[in-house]
């Protein structure tokens, strides 16, 4: 799957009926008719196969935003990486700091997942973020190395995965990092999946948190981000479009 900056992510998180996630892709899908980077909705479970419908005729990718670590089985209410493609869905974020903080799941759980997810064809959106107290403590780059560590599977090639940096304290609050921050970690975090990964320098990373039209030309003009995960403004087709040009895309 060829990825052209800018690479703009929606995650709808547990937000939309039909007619709101219909509507909101329908008016992205009107914009959307030759796209000269890369976007992608999440939406949630019950709406992937909708929303794929509603944006077949164009190269908006679709989502969702977990799957479990087994391909089938007995687990109640649970949904699997090869039920997402079979809905229309190409990608999968995996280890969102909603999931890994508050539902506790492990770095361990994450990469099981990650292996289905790869098995049955999802590019992985494999989110990465420290905590407010690892943040001001210092340990940001020994908690992102060690989720990497955690989280990869062994082996894997630098296709099909893209990473987003989220700092836990920048999602949903209004607070970013400045952008020397920003641009440093990216950089640590590409050094760190050269390291994991034959050819990981190439794997694209996003910022996610607290993404808006008011600061995503800022963002996004960090030579070291490729794009953005975005959650509260991608719920609304104007604001997400503005994002998705702040960084050049049309
Ligand atoms: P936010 O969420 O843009 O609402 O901060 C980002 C995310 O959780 O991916």
């Amino acid at each position: 799957m060829k990825l052209d900056r800018p690479i703009v992510f929606g995650n709808w998180k547990m937000n939309g009926l039909r007619a709101d996630g219909l509507a909101l892709a329908g008016t992205l899908a009107e914009r959307a008719v030759r796209l000269t980077g890369t976007l992608g909705v999440f939406p949630p479970f019950t709406l992937i196969h909708a929303v794929a419908q509603r944006v077949k005729d164009t190269t908006i990718l679709v989502g969702g935003q977990d799957c479990h670590d087994k391909p089938s089985g007995a687990y109640t209410g649970c949904v699997a990486a090869p039920m997402l493609v079979d809905a229309g869905a190409k990608a999968v974020i995996l280890g969102h700091s909603e999931r890994r903080h508050g539902l506790g799941e492990s770095d361990a759980l994450i990469r099981a997942k990650f292996a289905v997810a790869r098995a049955s064809g999802l590019l992985v959106v494999l989110c990465i973020g420290e905590t407010e107290a690892e943040y001001l403590s210092g340990e940001r780059s020994k908690r992102l190395a060690a989720q990497l560590d955690g989280s990869l599977p062994v082996g894997i090639g630098p296709e099909g995965l893209v990473v987003a940096y989220e700092p836990v304290w920048a999602i949903g609050t209004g607070r970013t990092p400045g952008r020397e921050e920003i641009a440093l970690t990216h950089a640590e975090i590409r050094a760190m999946l050269g390291k994991r990964i034959v050819g990981g320098e190439a794997v694209p990373i996003l910022y996610g948190g607290s993404v808006k039209p008011e600061n995503a030309a800022e963002i996004m003009a960090i030579e070291a981000v490729d794009g953005v995960l975005v959650g509260g403004a991608s719920l609304d087709a104007r604001s997400f479009w503005s994002i998705y040009q702040a960084g050049g895309g049309a």
